[in-house]
């Protein structure tokens, strides 16, 4: 456990693309963290990084980790490293966050696991939407059995995900491509943290409507709960219908937006092959590029598209502002003073695991139980069958 009269804890960000670039102004403003380094295989990334902030940049994740100026690595580098650059940063005695998710496998889960155990630091696989303000509200709500037991969770997403310029392995399943690995992990997190119960089945049917993305690009999900809750969830990512209708077009940033059916499409149709798309990629989603994701400057709540649980005595929606109750009593929001993300609430639960030694809710025990609900999902759809994970 680190010391808690140390000032600080030094964060050194592995990966400058996309996520990489959203957790910097939540590790900049927290009140308990300062970013002292980055490290990223791209040149311009780390040039740009260098610009904006006076620390030593790396061009390789095991230079970043042999730092003795660095407590802890925030690792948001693609999928299929996250094994490797996690048991990298425990080996070296550092702390450490993974971005979602947490690997490809059960068994790489459980190497991460046991390498954190084994050097005794803390892991939390963050930031999925399951840290939003609102969903963390209604935890504590259900906590306080304040509308009885939770009955039923009905999510939907539909987004222009699939149309999002795209590294090649993101469009192959066998390689964590597509909706499965990336956009369900939010809604699975989100729902086993309002259920709070393992998942005891899964069936689902995915689908992949258009052969130039030749990965799973919707799915419609059934998860019961051991609690004898249920979830649904519906995720689509072809452009077409906007979820964010539904939320008075307030985007998953908690930022304003305009509806633009179909423009992501259009966009990917201009690209002229695969270079192009990841130069554009690196362009719009690198650090300091033009996408420009500054979470805590939102006006509104960050959400995962529309979310409705359904307890014995009411029902609540998230809303832009904070969160809906619909009871007896009629219906009434609940405002939340925090707009934007939940990487602050994230970057709160990871300091008070690591330095005061609070356990963690998303902790990697926590983070392998949704990639074990992920591959089931995979799963059931290929197999047209419910898998019973503890039946
Ligand atoms: N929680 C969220 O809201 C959120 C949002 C975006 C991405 N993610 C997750 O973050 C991870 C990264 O996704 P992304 O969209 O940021 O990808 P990205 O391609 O935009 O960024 C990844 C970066 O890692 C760098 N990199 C790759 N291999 C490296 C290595 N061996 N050493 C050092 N740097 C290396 C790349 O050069 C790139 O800049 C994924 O697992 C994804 O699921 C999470």
């Amino acid at each position: 456990m680190m010391d808690p009269a140390k000032a600080k804890i030094r964060f050194g960000i592995l990966g400058l693309g996309m996520a990489g670039g959203m957790m910097v102004p939540a590790l900049a403003n927290h009140a308990r963290t300062v970013i002292s380094g980055a490290a990223d295989l791209n040149p311009d990334l780390r040039a740009r990084f260098g610009r904006d902030h006076d620390v030593e940049v790396n061009d390789n994740a095991q230079a970043l980790a042999c730092r003795d100026d660095i407590d802890a690595l925030y690792i948001a580098t693609p999928h299929q490293f996250h094994m490797e650059h996690a048991i990298l940063a425990a080996e070296h005695g550092k702390h450490l966050i993974v971005e979602k998710p947490m690997a490809l496998s059960l068994s790489d889960c459980d190497a991460m696991i046991a390498a954190a155990r084994r050097n005794r630091v803390t892991l939390i696989v963050g930031h999925t939407h399951s840290f939003d303000p609102a969903i963390r509200h209604i935890c504590q709500l259900a906590a306080a059995d304040t509308f009885g037991l939770l009955a039923m969770i009905a999510m939907w997403n539909y987004t222009d995900f699939m149309y999002r310029p795209r590294r090649p392995e993101e469009l192959d399943t066998a390689k964590g491509g597509g909706i499965l690995f990336n956009q369900l992990p939010h809604q699975v997190d989100t729902a086993r943290l309002l259920a709070g119960s393992p998942v005891r089945s899964v069936r689902a049917m995915t689908g992949i409507l258009d052969p130039r993305r030749p990965t799973e690009g919707c799915a419609m999900v059934f998860l019961e709960f051991i609690s004898g809750a249920a979830a649904t969830l519906v995720y689509s990512g072809y452009d077409r219908f906007d979820s964010d209708e539904m939320h008075s077009w307030v985007a998953a940033s908690g930022r304003r937006k305009s509806p633009s059916h179909g423009a992501a499409r259009k966009a990917f149709e201009a690209l002229k092959g695969e270079a192009d798309e990841l130069r554009l990629r690196s362009d719009r989603y690198g650090y300091g590029g033009n996408a420009n994701f500054q979470g805590l400057e939102a006006e509104y709540q960050a959400h995962f598209g529309s979310l409705i649980a359904t307890y014995q005595r009411a029902d609540l929606r998230p809303s832009p502002k904070g969160i809906l109750v619909y009871s007896d009593e009629g219906v009434q929001e609940i405002l939340l003073p925090h707009a934007g993300n939940g990487r602050t609430l994230l970057l709160d639960e990871f300091c008070a695991a690591a330095v005061d030694g609070t356990p963690a809710a998303h902790d990697g025990q926590f983070a392998r139980e949704t990639v074990e609900a992920c591959l089931a999902i995979r799963d059931s759809a290929l197999q047209r069958r419910e898998i019973m994970l503890r039946p």
